[in-house]
């Protein structure tokens, strides 16, 4: 008995010491915002749009007060914009087939989509066609995060949309079924670091996911999976092709918090690619510290977003800034592109 108890206060030492040794780390780096990308600047549209962030986030207030759901939907197409092609609306452009008929962007909701449209109408009546379709994806991702109670943060602006999508590319984001190995390296491609990994993979704190993205867990039965959860996800998910969805945070589905390593701890993630996180040495310290602090989490999140916000852009004179955000402007037409010009013109 007392050997048990004392063993219990040893393992709690090691753990306690091994979440601050794990703090210190992550704090001894730098904390200021990455470095602006040239062309693009926190206040990129200070002068042409000064109402530009205002719009957005009073719109997308009203929308989630009606669409809770939209607010996880909006982060995840930022995600899925930034990693292939970079940060350049090429998501967001219809295509037969385009981006969003590959499989892993098959859950991308074409609500939010056109959620995303609704802003850049809003926006280009109040400030003519000088706000990219790229910009308007990343400014509605961060308020998507602080209306949901996550942080908030400044996002350098200026990207200009894509001529073009690559269904190709489309094929490389991260599969909820691979291991913190690859994870890591499919991040690391893009320039993003283990604490960006882990941060980033906080994201998963809201929203939903469908069976076939995690019935790998469910059958055969993942035995490492706390109980209580193994047999909710069996009844929600009674082959891979249910239709059904599950809370990827299932104690505070709509709050962007720190459960999502909370339960992480507690075996309760539901991707291999979450759970997994919790496994592998080089990123299990910052779990255990993103679990015991949130305000860390949060710094190192808008971090990482910030960075991701980055990946690829288009500025200055490349690509255009999209009249519709779901095509390409028609170059053909003259009277158009002189119609779109003198629209162009900030007041
Ligand atoms: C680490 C690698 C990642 C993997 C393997 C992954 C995988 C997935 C999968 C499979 C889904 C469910 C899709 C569905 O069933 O419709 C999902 C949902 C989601 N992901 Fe990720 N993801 C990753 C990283 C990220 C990142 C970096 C973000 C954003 C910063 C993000 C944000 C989200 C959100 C918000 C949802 C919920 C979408 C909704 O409710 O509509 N994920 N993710
Ligand atoms: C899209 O356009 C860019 C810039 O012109 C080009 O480098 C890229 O190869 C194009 N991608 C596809 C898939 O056509
Ligand atoms: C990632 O997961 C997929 C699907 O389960 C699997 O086919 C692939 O081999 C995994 N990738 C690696 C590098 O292990
Ligand atoms: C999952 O449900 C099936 C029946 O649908 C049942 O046979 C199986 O025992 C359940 N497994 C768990 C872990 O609850
Ligand atoms: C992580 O584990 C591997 C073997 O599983 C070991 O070689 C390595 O030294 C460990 N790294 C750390 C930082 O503990």
């Amino acid at each position: 008995m007392a050997k048990s108890s004392s063993c219990t206060s040893l393992n709690s030492f090691f753990l306690i010491s091994s979440i601050l040794f794990a703090s210190y780390m992550i704090s001894s780096e730098a904390e200021a915002n990455p470095p602006e990308l040239n062309g693009l600047s926190y206040s990129f549209y200070s002068q042409t749009c000064p109402n530009l962030e205002t719009i957005v986030t009073n719109h997308l207030t009203k929308v989630f007060q009606q669409t809770h759901w939209q607010a996880p939907a909006l982060l995840v197409i930022f995600f899925h914009d930034c990693f292939v092609q970079g940060c350049d609306g090429s998501l967001l452009l219809d295509g037969n087939p385009g981006e969003r008929d590959e499989p892993l962007n098959r859950g991308i909701s074409s609500k939010a989509v056109k959620t995303i449209d609704e802003l850049r109408e809003i926006v280009h009546k109040e400030c003519g066609r000088i706000v990219s379709c790229a910009d308007i994806t990343v400014l509605a991702a961060r308020d998507a995060v602080f209306l949901s109670g996550g942080p908030y943060f400044n996002v350098p602006l200026g990207r200009r949309d894509s001529l073009n999508f690559s269904i190709e590319e489309a094929k490389n984001l991260p599969l909820p079924y691979n291991t913190t190995d690859v994870t890591l390296k499919t991040f690391e491609s893009k320039n993003l670091d283990v604490t960006d990994v882990v941060a980033l993979s906080g994201a998963h704190t809201i929203g939903r996911a469908h069976c076939h993205t995690f019935y790998n867990r469910v059958s055969p039965q993942d035995p490492t999976m706390d109980k209580t959860l193994a047999k909710l996800l069996n009844s929600t998910c009674p082959t891979t092709y249910s239709r059904n969805t599950f809370p990827l945070d299932f104690t505070t589905p709509q709050l962007f918090d720190n459960k999502y390593y909370i339960n992480l701890i507690n075996h309760q993630g539901l991707f291999t690619s979450d759970q997994h996180l919790f496994k592998d040495n080089r990123t299990k310290g910052l779990v255990e510290a993103f679990a015991l602090d949130q305000t860390l989490f949060f710094q190192k999140f808008a971090h990482a977003f910030v960075k991701m916000s980055q990946l690829g852009v288009l500025t200055r004179n490349q690509g255009e800034i999209r009249a519709k955000c779901n095509v390409v402007n028609d170059e053909r037409s003259v009277v158009k592109s002189f119609v779109d010009e003198i629209v162009q013109l900030p007041n």
